[in-house]
């Protein structure tokens, strides 16, 4: 008997909307963006930018923004709140340490422990000044974050890290400056903003491992003639239905419109596909849009096989599901074999310690997941599960999502310690599992 198909609706994707906010507010151009990540996090980014003087309009899943150039922003009144969200911390230190003001960045208590000393090191090299919190027993800086703003001078610096809101930042601050930046490093992290810089006619060039913005001393223009562009559908957010879609027998054949395939967020998709049987997973209808790859994911129940998915990681593309861990490890749960995710350290700053959080989640479902230095090992258990579900989210929403849809495909109950930290990346996240029935 053929499964009924079921066609899920994914909001707009996160780094996508963050940057379509920054960098429309500081080109001048006015632009309405569809399929707008309306979520906590793109919120705080609308926010900030409003206290800074830019007009920005939100309709039900669009917004459109008034940008007033590079030097446009007005000095705030207030101190600028980011709510959990990293990419906004990070990506508008960048932005902030070149205006002619001064700032201060805030946010939870989250943010409040994520390491900022990656940004302020290379930031000081091109003469920003910000004053960081420090903790005892850690030689990072950390949130609040007073920024004095000021001219900053060219840089070329070597990324320690896979980081995009480092790289971003960086981008932004020299974008801000109309000074040059040449970033240079061997493992290549998401490329949105490099992206959307292209769109907007900013000069920025990329070779194997270099990238190159050109000083930008002009105000800059959105590159198209229409006014409105379509936010791609959050491959992060799909990345929990594809897995709904594969490890539940009970869940009709899943189908996914328009979600984002950029090669450097969509390793997930590789992975599973080479790890599944053939035809459980595939892409259709692919095409282009501001600038970035989409395309439809019809998905449907499989065995998952962890040895596979253990040989397809690399040090090169764990940056391109770094997100995706949690929802993969509810994979593997279910699949058979071992699966070991090393390269991974940079799990420890996530919203939570995503190494533990993320064993202590498999581990709360039944599982058989260690920490490792870097990573995480699970056991696959091909489905066994608790009945009941009690789960510890570390107020972190990738973990609360990857625990219910552990809980969905199994219908098991689960009780989770905060559910109101799915908001910061998919509002509607519950309307959406909800609305997949079970077939028996
Ligand atoms: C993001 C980059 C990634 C990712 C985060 C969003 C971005 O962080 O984990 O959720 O939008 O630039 P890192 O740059 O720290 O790897």
């Amino acid at each position: 008997m053929t499964k009924k198909s079921i066609i899920t609706t994914i909001p707009g994707d996160k780094s996508i909307s963050h940057r379509a906010v920054i960098l429309t507010a500081l080109s001048k151009s006015t632009l309405t963006f569809n399929r707008f990540l309306m979520s906590d996090d793109c919120l705080n980014t609308i926010g900030i930018f409003k206290e800074c003087g830019i007009d920005i309009t939100i309709q039900s899943n669009s917004i459109t923004v008034q940008g007033k150039g590079r030097k446009g922003l007005s000095k705030p009144k207030m101190p600028l709140y980011v709510g959990n969200s990293g990419t906004s911390i990070r990506l508008l230190t960048g932005v902030f340490s070149a205006q002619d003001f001064d700032c201060t960045l805030y946010g939870d208590a989250s943010i409040a422990n994520r390491p900022m000393k990656r940004l302020l090191l290379p930031l000081s090299k091109m003469g920003a000044k910000i004053n960081a919190q420090t903790k005892v027993n850690s030689d990072d800086n950390f949130p609040p974050l007073s920024i004095y703003g000021k001219q900053l001078s060219e840089l070329t610096y070597t990324l320690p890290i896979a980081s995009a809101q480092l790289k971003s930042c960086l981008l932004l601050a020299a974008l801000c400056s109309g000074v040059g930046c040449t970033l240079n490093g061997e493992t290549p992290s998401r490329d949105h903003t490099e992206i959307m810089m292209k769109g907007f006619g900013i000069n920025i060039e990329k070779s194997q491992s270099t990238i190159y913005l050109k000083p930008q001393k002009e105000d800059f223009y959105f590159q198209s003639t229409s006014s409105s562009v379509m936010i791609p559908s959050d491959f992060s957010s799909a990345a929990f239905f594809i897995v709904l879609g594969l490890i539940s027998k009970q869940t009709p054949t899943l189908v996914l419109h328009d979600i984002g395939l950029n090669p450097t967020r969509a390793a997930l998709l590789d992975i599973l596909m080479g790890a599944t049987l053939p035809g459980s997973i595939t892409v259709f209808n692919k095409k282009t849009s501001l600038g970035e790859s989409i395309g439809s994911i019809e998905v449907s129940s499989s065995s998952i096989d962890n040895t596979k998915l253990t040989q397809s990681l690399t040090k090169r593309n764990l940056p391109f599901l770094i997100d995706e861990v949690p929802i993969l490890a509810v994979a593997a749960h279910f699949g058979h074999g071992t699966l070991t995710i090393s390269n991974a350290e940079e799990l420890r700053f996530k919203e939570s310690d995503r190494i533990s959080s993320t064993v202590e989640m498999i581990n709360s479902l039944g599982g058989k997941a260690k920490e490792t230095k870097n990573g995480l090992i699970i056991e696959g258990m091909m489905g066994e599960i608790r009945k009941d579900i009690s789960l510890n989210t570390y107020n972190d929403h990738r973990i609360a999502m990857s625990g219910f849809i552990a809980g969905k495909a199994t219908a098991s109950s689960v009780k989770a310690s905060d559910t109101a930290c799915i908001a910061t990346s998919f509002p509607n996240f519950f309307d959406i599992l909800d609305a997949i029935p079970e077939i028996n």
